[in-house]
């Protein structure tokens, strides 16, 4: 029995390697209500949060939802004991619910975890695809705090809330996943036939009724969400296959399967949601508009800067949800992934799947604690930037802060420690006259010249800097 679930956790873990990637939208919209433009300037910032994936999936190690999507994909495969039959495998994995026990959650940890790493806001699955509600939702028994959920007898059972209050403490900005799709409501797949892909299983133009159950359904939810949760900020609404089918691109491959038109009503959503949450950022991915306020490139980064907000979401791990034995990005990848976005003008979304039992991975917060080192030193080149031209030169990144119009040039490696050269040359977009250079971190006078045309030329002492904190990337910083 045990190596059969060694297997099975095995087998699992490689359909996570294939992840549905959520491309990015094209034409951004510029937000009409000016609180909403301040928020979105305040979230841009902010440049590093925390993304979580969690639900009752993470029971059985596999991909998040996707393995009760009938569609022959990488990472939709059924396996493991109930893979057999479809039927029977649902219904196993919406069993899930009467063993759910995450006894150690500890949202305080997390909180204190990623504050130290230098994350600045929290964006929360409160429910996936699959339908489970990780809040408590009066619109349905599949959810935490349904008494057939045994942590629901725990005074914590409300998770949603509790995270969002955690988080809230700490100032971070609180950001709600919500997936428009549901795989568990009968409105949106109807048990009268059998789900087919993805998509709504009958026409809503066929059964207006139905469709406007499933409508009200998602309305309150996120009503429920806006209302007893405290301050939201952002509103992350994935799924991008519910949508008005005037708005699909069919360039793109899962938008020209959907043959539906399946339209939730966004703005009459966004119009409540904005009541209850003065400025909300709404980011309802890929159906550019009034509601998409940033795009969301997935597990990549925009090869330049964009012309409008952005966040490249990406996971620690392979995957998205937990998976036992995943493997893990180093400190020295997330730093480096850190300056290259934030250089381009972006947001980074960082994703840790919490387990079954309610804690993170140990690796996870080794990562979070070796980058809050580097964080601690370097961060003034981070938060409040903007992009800057030449914004990269072979491993240099540039960026320029906001608050006191310094240059900052970050000198990365694609190891952990980092090898200086004699010398260093940037090549200054900024005309106006350098003043001042230092190395974070580093209490010492740097020789450098600098030219009319922007040219510097830094010398280093050359070597290898092994004091932590300096490890990863240093950073220069260049004052006029
Ligand atoms: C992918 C996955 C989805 C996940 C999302 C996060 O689209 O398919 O499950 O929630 O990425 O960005």
């Amino acid at each position: 029995m045990k190596k059969l679930a060694l297997v099975l956790v095995l087998q699992l873990s490689l359909t996570c390697l294939f992840a549905q990637v959520h491309q990015m939208s094209k034409g951004y919209v510029v937000p009409e209500d000016t609180l909403v433009q301040q928020k979105i300037k305040k979230w841009e910032d902010l440049k590093f949060g925390l993304f979580m994936h969690w639900g009752t999936y993470s029971e059985w190690g596999v991909v998040e939802s996707w393995s009760i999507c009938p569609e022959d994909e990488g990472w939709t495969q059924r396996k493991g004991p109930y893979g057999a039959t479809y039927s029977g495998y649902k219904k196993a994995y919406e069993n899930l619910q009467t063993t759910f026990n995450p006894t150690k959650f500890n949202p305080d940890k997390w909180v204190r975890a990623a504050k130290d790493a230098g994350m600045k806001y929290v964006v929360f699955t409160t429910k996936h695809h699959d339908g489970f509600s990780m809040f408590d939702t009066k619109q349905t028994d599949y959810k935490i705090t349904s008494p057939k959920t045994p942590f629901s007898a725990n005074p914590k059972s409300n998770v949603t809330k509790e995270i969002f209050k955690a988080f809230s403490k700490e100032n971070f900005m609180i950001g709600a996943y919500f997936s428009k799709p549901d795989w568990h409501s009968e409105n949106y797949w109807w048990p009268y036939f059998p789900p087919k892909d993805r998509n709504v299983n009958y026409d809503p133009a066929k059964h207006p009724e139905q469709w406007q159950k499933f409508k009200d359904f998602t309305y309150n939810q996120i009503s429920e969400l806006m209302t007893d949760y405290g301050k939201v900020d952002i509103l992350w609404m994935d799924g991008g296959w519910v949508r008005p089918k005037s708005t699909i691109d069919t360039a793109v491959d899962w938008q020209k399967a959907i043959t539906f038109n399946q339209d939730i009503d966004m703005p009459k959503i966004a119009a409540m949601a904005r009541k209850k949450q003065p400025g909300l950022i709404m980011v309802d991915r890929t159906v550019a508009g009034q509601y998409e306020n940033y795009t969301t490139p997935e597990q990549q980064v925009p090869a330049a800067s964009l012309d409008h907000p952005w966040e490249s979401c990406i996971t620690m791990g392979n995957s998205w949800s937990y998976v036992p034995g995943d493997k893990y990005k180093s400190a020295n990848e997330i730093i480096s992934l850190l300056v290259k976005i934030v250089s381009r003008g972006g947001n980074l979304l960082m994703n840790i799947g919490p387990g079954p039992d309610g804690d993170w991975d140990p690796v996870a917060y080794s990562r979070l604690q070796q980058i809050g080192k580097w964080i601690k030193i370097n961060g003034e080149g981070i938060y409040r930037s903007a992009a800057v031209a030449p914004y990269s030169e072979n491993n240099i990144y540039y960026t320029k802060s906001v608050k006191n119009n310094a240059t900052y040039a970050f000198f990365t490696s694609d190891k952990e420690s980092l090898t200086l050269p004699a010398t260093i040359t940037l090549h200054l977009n900024d005309k106006a006259k350098v003043k001042k250079i230092s190395l974070l971190g580093i209490n010492k006078k740097l020789k450098w010249t600098a030219d009319k045309a922007g040219t510097v030329v830094i010398q280093n002492s050359p070597g290898t800097l092994t004091q932590s904190g300096l490890l990863n990337a240093a950073v220069y910083k260049i004052k006029y």
